[in-house]
């Protein structure tokens, strides 16, 4: 891929009301779901970005039937549970970890050999988190050193059911080892110590199958009943609130703004940032809650606030855990000293993306620090002064947060590559820039 290098600069006041492209997780799920259901699914709100369209050409290449007549609007004929076929060639991931995990999980019980790669930032990235508990199942893996891709899965026709405690909270974990289920005989089983997004949960029982879920002290304990018959079943995919988390968070430090972002996906266990945001006295709002296609919906309207400091708990990393780079870049702002705990997990992102995002506040006069497994900064209450170089690493949600940054210091920032926003937010630099933001 080409690098796309950028500086922001001051932007104007961020002024209008706006959509941010379909959520990433909900995207990639309704695609496979689709893909194993009996029937024709139409989705709508699809996002369009890089990793989901991986994930798209993933499931053609095993035999879906799969069609996009217009902008958003894709219509799947699934091969039903057990049906897909062998892929005839590698199976490339591209930039996602939400792509390979949950694939794995669909390819550990089916009857066929796959071999599954990605770009170098997926390559690094651990697969043993899957692989160790997928082997449950009778289905075998080889991987590279240290369990990376390029990996090969030589999956069973007759799986048995997992029964698993995820020794890490990861949806992608959840999610692989309940597709795994779709295709095993008997009960597959998932305690969660902490709860993390729950639209595999909530789209399988779109999708009819039987599955319940049990509180357990603060975590749960999910149970799937295997080879259901899944019917085909429209989805409506909500604005993915891990982009809208961008243009808010701009609205938010950049003087005079007041912004609104329409539709976007409030499921409880995304809205961590939101959280985090009210306890740092952020002026926005919430209207027009609804449900759609089983997720809560509704427009959040936020206007330029003075921060005061945050300090985020462990337990509720999981519900904003793509959202740290930009709290990050909030807190830089905001008025004393804020402790982000228990973010040992972003070390595993599509970059480290615990060092990047230190790096990105240092190279602009922010002083932060990690402190074992938590970030911490030290706002001053002022703008930062800007004027550094961020690296992205490979990695969408550092190029977005460095923009964001830029676009209220006082020196402008520089990128040295923004080409990886495709793979989660297309149109990104148009819809910033029509609100108010300067990049060039
Ligand atoms: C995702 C889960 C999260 C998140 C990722 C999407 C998902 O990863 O970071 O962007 O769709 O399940 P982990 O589950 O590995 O924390």
């Amino acid at each position: 891929m080409q690098s796309r290098p950028l500086t922001a600069q001051r932007a104007a006041p961020l002024a209008g009301a706006v959509r941010v492209p379909g959520d990433k997780s909900i995207s990639h799920r309704a695609l496979m779901f689709a893909a194993l259901a009996i029937g024709q699914t139409r989705i709508t709100g699809l996002l369009e970005g890089e990793d989901v369209l991986r994930t798209a050409a993933a499931m053609r290449a095993l035999g879906a039937h799969i069609t996009n007549p217009a902008a958003g609007e894709w219509h799947v004929c699934g091969a039903g549970i057990g049906g897909l076929a062998e892929p005839d060639d590698v199976l490339d991931m591209g930039n996602s970890g939400t792509a390979a995990r949950l694939l794995s999980g669909i390819l550990a019980t089916h009857p066929i050999f796959s071999v599954m790669t990605g770009d170098a930032s997926l390559r690094r990235r651990p697969m043993a988190r899957v692989m160790d508990p997928l082997a449950q199942t009778g289905a075998r893996f080889a991987a590279r050193a240290g369990g990376r891709l390029p990996l090969a899965i030589t999956g069973t026709g007759h799986a048995l059911p997992i029964d698993y405690r995820l020794p890490v909270a990861s949806a992608q974990v959840k999610s692989a080892l309940l597709l795994a289920g779709l295709n095993a005989r008997g009960d597959t089983r998932i305690e969660e110590p902490i709860p993390t997004r729950d639209h595999t949960e909530n789209m399988l029982r779109h999708f009819g199958a039987a599955l319940t879920v049990e509180r357990d002290g603060p975590g749960r304990i999910i149970t799937l009943a295997g080879q259901p018959e899944l019917r085909a079943a429209d989805v409506i995919v909500p604005g993915d609130p891990s982009s809208a988390a961008f243009p808010l968070v701009a609205a938010l430090l950049v003087e005079g703004s007041a912004m609104t972002i329409q539709g976007i996906g409030l499921n409880p266990l995304r809205t961590g940032l939101l959280r985090a945001l009210a306890a740092m006295d952020a002026d926005f709002t919430i209207a027009n809650e609804r449900v759609e296609g089983g997720e809560p919906v509704g427009d959040v309207t936020a206007a330029a606030t003075r921060l005061i400091a945050a300090d985020t708990p462990p337990e509720l990393a999981p519900s904003m855990i793509d959202e740290f780079p930009i709290l990050a870049v909030a807190c830089a702002f905001a008025r004393g000293t804020s402790r982000l705990r228990g973010l040992a997990e972003l070390r595993v992102k599509e970059s480290d993306r615990l060092a990047a995002t230190l790096a990105l506040l240092i190279a602009n006069g922010v002083r932060a620090a990690i402190d074992g497994d938590d970030l911490v900064i030290h706002g001053t209450g002022a703008p930062p002064e800007g004027g550094g170089h961020v690296i992205t690493h490979m990695d969408h949600r550092i190029a977005m947060s460095a923009l964001v940054l830029g676009s209220a210091t006082t020196s402008p920032v520089s990128v040295d590559d923004t080409a990886f926003i495709d793979t989660s937010f297309p149109g990104f630099c148009d819809l910033m820039t029509s609100l108010g933001c300067r990049f060039a």
